[in-house]
C-alpha cells in the first residue's frame, strides 16, 4: 500500500461509508429573532459587548436560514452523501416549553430535511449545540429538573415528527465543552464561572438529559433510529517512529492510559468522565480531583448505536522506565492550525482505537478540520493547501484506524462552511466553503474541490 497515498487508503473503507460534512444552528443559520424564534443563550452572550472577538454576534452569520439550498446545492455539487446539523431548540420551542411550538421553525427544518433528500444526502440531526433557550437559562437552566424534563420531551418530539426521514440523531454535542468553557472558564454562553464541584454536576446533568433523551426518542420514533452523542476530550498516541516501524507496546499502553487518566489537567477536557457514565453505566474516578462519584450510573446509560467523536488534535505520549506516561514537548516550529492547534494526525489512528477499544460502538467523525488563514485570492479562489494537507495526513491515519479493525461508519468534515466561532467570531474560518460575510457569496475552496475528488473516487470503487 503507498503509505502517502489516500487514494489507495480509501480502498479500505467500509461500504457505504458516510462522507459528510457539520455544521450548527447558531453558528451559521442568522435569522435570530424572526419568524417566531426565541433567545437563545448564545443570542443574549454574544449581544454582550466584549464577549466575543470583535463583540461580533450569530445575529446573521451565513444567513443559512435565507440561504439554506443555496448551501445544499453546494453540498450536491461536493457529492457528500451526509449533512449533520443541529436544530435550534428555541426555534422550535421558543419558550423552551414542548408544548408551544413554532411553525416557521418547524418548516425551516422540515426544509432543509427534504431539501437534502430530494439529492440524496442523508441528514444528520444533533438536538443540542449549545443554544439553550434563554427562558430555561434563567429559571436555572441544566440545574433546573424542569429543563431536563422540557429537553425529554424536546427529543421526543423530534424522534416523533423527524423519524420517517432522519435515522441518524446526536444527543448533545460535546458534553465537555459546554460544562468547561460555558460553566467553569465563562468564555462560552451562559458566561458562568462554577467551581469543580458544581461544573463536574453540571455535565452530570448532561449525562441526565441525554439519558432520557436517548429514551425518549426510542419510544417516540416512527421506525428504527439510530442514536449518539459527540464527545470530545484529550485524546493521546505514541511516538511513532519515522519510516514503517511501529511504536513500542509501552509507548501505545502509556498514552492509552494518559488518554484515560482524570487528574487535574483533564477534568474539563477527557472523554471518559461522561462516556464511562453515559456508555458503561460506570461511575467516573473523581478521587484524583477530591469530588464523591456519581451514584446513578447504571441509569444513565441506555443503549446507544454509535458513539460521535469530534477530533482536531492530540498529545504525543512515551512512557518513562517504570511505564508512566511522558507527554513529549512540541519542538519549535511544530505544525500549527490558524488557531494554534497542533496538527497531529496520528491522533486519528490511535486515539480511535484506545476509544473503540474501551466503548466497542461503532464510530461517527462527527467533526474534524481545521480553521486557516484563507484569503480571496486575486484569481477570485481560495487555495486552502494547509486545509487539504490535514485533510490527506488526518484521513490516511483514519484509514489506519479502519485497517486496525476500528469500526468507523462516517466521517463529517469540520466545517462545510465558515461561520461563527463562538468566542473567536469570525476571525476563525474551518470551512470548505468560504463565507464573504459583507455580500454573503459563497466561494467553494480548493479543499472543496480536493474533497470532491476523493468522494468520487470512493464511490467509484
Ligand atoms: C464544536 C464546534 C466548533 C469546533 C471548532 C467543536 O468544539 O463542536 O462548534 O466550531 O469545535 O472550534
Amino acid at each position: 500500500m503507498g503509505d502517502l497515498n489516500i487514494s489507495d487508503w480509501i480502498k479500505n473503507f467500509p461500504a457505504n461509508f458516510k462522507w459528510g460534512a457539520a455544521s450548527s444552528s447558531y453558528q451559521i443559520e442568522g435569522g435570530y429573532n424572526i419568524d417566531g424564534k426565541g433567545a437563545s443563550i448564545w443570542d443574549t452572550f454574544s449581544n454582550i459587548s466584549g464577549n466575543t472577538s470583535r463583540s461580533e454576534t450569530g445575529n446573521i452569520a451565513c444567513d443559512h436560514y435565507h440561504h439554506f439550498r443555496e448551501d445544499i446545492d453546494l453540498m450536491h455539487k461536493l457529492g457528500i452523501n451526509s449533512y449533520r446539523f443541529s436544530i435550534s431548540w428555541p426555534r422550535i420551542f421558543p419558550d423552551g416549553r414542548p408544548d408551544h411550538i413554532n411553525s416557521p421553525g418547524v418548516k425551516f427544518y422540515d426544509d432543509i430535511v427534504d431539501y437534502c433528500h430530494q439529492f440524496d444526502i442523508e441528514p444528520i440531526i444533533t438536538l443540542f449545540h449549545w443554544d439553550l433557550p434563554q427562558v430555561l437559562e434563567d429559571q436555572g437552566g441544566w440545574f433546573n429538573p424542569q429543563t431536563i424534563l422540557y429537553f425529554e420531551r424536546y427529543a421526543a418530539w423530534v424522534s416523533q415528527h423527524f423519524s420517517n426521514r432522519v435515522t441518524y440523531f446526536c444527543t448533545i454535542n460535546e458534553p465537555q465543552i459546554i460544562s468547561n468553557l460555558g460553566y467553569h472558564l465563562g468564555i462560552h454562553a451562559p458566561g458562568r464561572h462554577l467551581d469543580k464541584e458544581r461544573t463536574i454536576t453540571l455535565l452530570h446533568q448532561l449525562a441526565l438529559a441525554h439519558s432520557k433523551a436517548v429514551t425518549a426518542m426510542r419510544n417516540s420514533a416512527q421506525q428504527d433510529i439510530k442514536i449518539g452523542f459527540a464527545s470530545t476530550g484529550r485524546l493521546c498516541y505514541p511516538h511513532c517512529p519515522k519510516g514503517n516501524a511501529l511504536p513500542l507496546s509501552s509507548d501505545i499502553e502509556a498514552a492509552r492510559s494518559a488518554a484515560f487518566t482524570t487528574n487535574e489537567d483533564s477534568w474539563t477536557f477527557c472523554h471518559q468522565i461522561f462516556c464511562d457514565a453515559a456508555i458503561l453505566g460506570k461511575a467516573p474516578d473523581f478521587s484524583s480531583i477530591g469530588i464523591a462519584p456519581w451514584d446513578d450510573c447504571e441509569t444513565l446509560c441506555p443503549a446507544i448505536d454509535f458513539l460521535g467523536l469530534n477530533i482536531y488534535n492530540g498529545s504525543e505520549v512515551t512512557a518513562d522506565a517504570s511505564g508512566n506516561p511522558l507527554f513529549t514537548p512540541h519542538y519549535t516550529g511544530f505544525p500549527r492550525t490558524a488557531l494554534k492547534w497542533p496538527v497531529t494526525p496520528a491522533v486519528m489512528n490511535y486515539g480511535l482505537q484506545f476509544i473503540y477499544d474501551r466503548y466497542h460502538l461503532p464510530i461517527f467523525i462527527c467533526e474534524n478540520g481545521l480553521s486557516c488563514n484563507d484569503v480571496v485570492s486575486l484569481d477570485g479562489k481560495v487555495h486552502d493547501t494547509n486545509r487539504i494537507d490535514f485533510l490527506n495526513r488526518y484521513l490516511i491515519e483514519l484509514g489506519r484506524a479502519i485497517q486496525a479493525g476500528v469500526d468507523v461508519r462516517g466521517y463529517m468534515h469540520w466545517s462545510f462552511t465558515d461561520n461563527f466561532e463562538w468566542h473567536s467570531g469570525y476571525d476563525e474560518r474551518f470551512g470548505l466553503v468560504y463565507i464573504d460575510y459583507p455580500s454573503q457569496k459563497r466561494i467553494p475552496k480548493d479543499s472543496f474541490y480536493w474533497y470532491k475528488n476523493l468522494i468520487r473516487e470512493y464511490k467509484m470503487l
